[in-house]
């Protein structure tokens, strides 16, 4: 089988992050998560963290040169050369086409597009009792995911806590600027036959099953 070079879509709070770790788990694949990236180099205070602090605050994009040069590079990293998975990233046309042109000038391929389907009022609900690992970012529900002591990871046992552009407001414009510049991928990657679509409301369980077993279809028709 070929590397596996994978894409997660979906509005914010879909459920990119959950699935993306189950998926680096089964797969061994690097987890390349754009907001993950941005907001360890606000953490650090760097020229680039500044910067997309005044984006990320409200809710809106990081200019597409700078996210662009931030991702490219990181896919040239040693542990992206036999596969990886892009999470938030791309996010709009443009994106896509700089993505495009950086796997084809190295002969890679994407294997497939996984977008997870979720309506705007339940995205908004999961968001706001979104709580985050301080140390690692593993992402926990207050309700639908909780962890077992509260307000501390099950896993490195760090404090749990909310990230800043989780407020209710901010989310509205995220998910505008989802509908208006990242939704219009959907369209772009089903043209190339990339796109698979999955149910994001059913648990982060079922979505997993469903994943692999598209992803094991993937695999199988490439054997024959
Ligand atoms: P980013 O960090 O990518 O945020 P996002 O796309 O808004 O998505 P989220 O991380 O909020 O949601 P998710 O889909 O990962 O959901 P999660 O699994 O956590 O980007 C942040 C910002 O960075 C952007 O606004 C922008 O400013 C900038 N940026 C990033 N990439 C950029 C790019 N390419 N270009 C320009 N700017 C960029 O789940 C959410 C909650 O729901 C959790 O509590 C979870 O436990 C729960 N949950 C998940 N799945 C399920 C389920 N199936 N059932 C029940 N609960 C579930
Ligand atoms: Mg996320």
């Amino acid at each position: 089988m070929s590397e596996l070079n994978l894409i997660l879509l979906g509005a914010p709070g879909a459920g990119k992050g959950t699935q993306a770790a189950l998926l680096t788990e089964d797969f061994g694949l690097p987890h390349i998560a754009t907001g993950d990236i941005l907001r360890a180099a606000r953490e650090a205070g760097s020229e680039l963290g500044l910067m997309a602090k005044q984006y990320m605050d409200k809710g809106d994009l990081v200019p597409d040169e700078v996210v662009v040069g931030v991702i490219l590079e990181r896919l040239a990293d040693d542990d992206a050369r036999d596969g990886f998975l892009l999470d938030g990233f791309p996010r709009t046309i443009e994106q896509a086409g700089a993505l495009g042109r950086q796997l084809d000038s190295h002969d890679r391929r994407l294997t497939a597009v996984l977008a997870l389907d979720a309506p705007d009022e339940l995205v908004v609900k999961r968001i706001s009792g979104r709580r985050i690992c301080r140390k690692e970012g593993h992402v926990y529900h207050v309700d639908l995911d909780p962890p077992k002591h509260e307000g501390h990871c099950d896993i490195d046992g760090s404090e749990l806590e909310q990230r800043d552009d989780d407020l209710e407001q901010t989310v509205r414009n995220r998910l505008e600027v989802y509908h208006t510049q990242t939704e219009p991928l959907m369209a772009y990657y089903e043209e190339r036959g990339l796109l698979r679509r999955f149910d994001g409301t059913r648990s982060p369980t079922q979505v997993h099953e469903r994943i692999r077993a598209t992803l094991a279809t993937l695999r199988l028709e490439e054997d024959l």
